[in-house]
């Protein structure tokens, strides 16, 4: 299984860097070649570097590290080349304004998932994850002692839940569903009681992670 990630920047390094050391193959493709080319070489034989249509057009699963307003981009030009793929979706419904400062995008009632699900062709494989912890805690988060830490995703679809899991393990991390697509907004930031910084900065165990999910409908 080949994994396209789409963006080297904060979480696409991290990830690249966790698959590789997890044994899985890589290719990277960002906006200027160079960077994925650099990280690539770095990363040794496991991961390549690729324009965004052979990255994508030669992997089972694509990881969309970029903005969102990125992958709506993306999506408007490269969704046909996503039929039977998995599409894994870190982004949070996050953007810049004039002054460069960080702020939400879409009502706070939409989540992010949900728009990038709606522009996939039916044949796409489609889940949140990756996005649920910042990224520092993603670079440093891996293969935690003595219990791993938790990454949450979110999907209604069975072939993605299988490829995610054995991404999020290979990855140095414990998966654990919170949903489907409908529940997409509690894995992202600002707002989601499941991404870290609604768990207080914290990164949870299994344990506390199934606790968590079950805690929002027993309150
Ligand atoms: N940072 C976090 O703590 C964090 C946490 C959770 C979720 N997320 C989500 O993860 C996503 C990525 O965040 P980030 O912090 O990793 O972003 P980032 O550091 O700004 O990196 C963005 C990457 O996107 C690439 N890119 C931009 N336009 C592109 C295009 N048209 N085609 C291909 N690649 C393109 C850039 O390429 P170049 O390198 O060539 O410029 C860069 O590698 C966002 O959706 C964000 O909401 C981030």
């Amino acid at each position: 299984m080949t994994t396209a990630i789409i963006g080297v920047g904060n979480i696409g390094t991290a990830l690249a860097r966790h698959l590789v050391r997890g044994g899985e193959p890589v290719v990277l493709a960002a906006r200027g070649k160079s960077h994925a080319e650099t990280l690539a070489q770095e990363l040794g034989p496991l991961a390549g570097a690729a324009s965004v249509d052979d990255a994508i057009a030669g992997a089972d699963a694509v990881v969309f590290a970029v903005w969102l307003e990125t992958i709506k981009g993306l999506l408007a030009t490269h969704a046909h080349l996503l039929e039977n793929k998995v599409v894994v979706d870190p982004s949070n419904p996050l953007g810049f304004d004039e002054n460069g400062q960080m702020m939400r995008t879409l009502p706070e009632s939409q989540s992010s998932g949900s728009v990038v699900a709606s522009l996939l062709p039916a044949g796409a494989h489609y889940v949140k994850a990756f996005g649920t912890i910042g990224a520092d805690a993603l670079a440093g988060g891996a293969n935690r002692q003595p219990r791993r830490a938790v990454l949450f995703y979110a999907t209604d679809d069975d072939v993605a839940a299988t490829t995610i899991e054995r991404l999020i393990r290979a990855a140095g991390f414990d998966p654990l569903r919170a949903g489907g697509v409908a529940d997409a907004g509690r894995i992202e930031a600002p707002g989601g009681d499941l991404q870290q910084f609604g768990l207080g900065g914290e990164l949870l165990d299994l344990d506390r992670a199934r606790a968590a999910i079950t805690a929002k409908a027993a309150a």
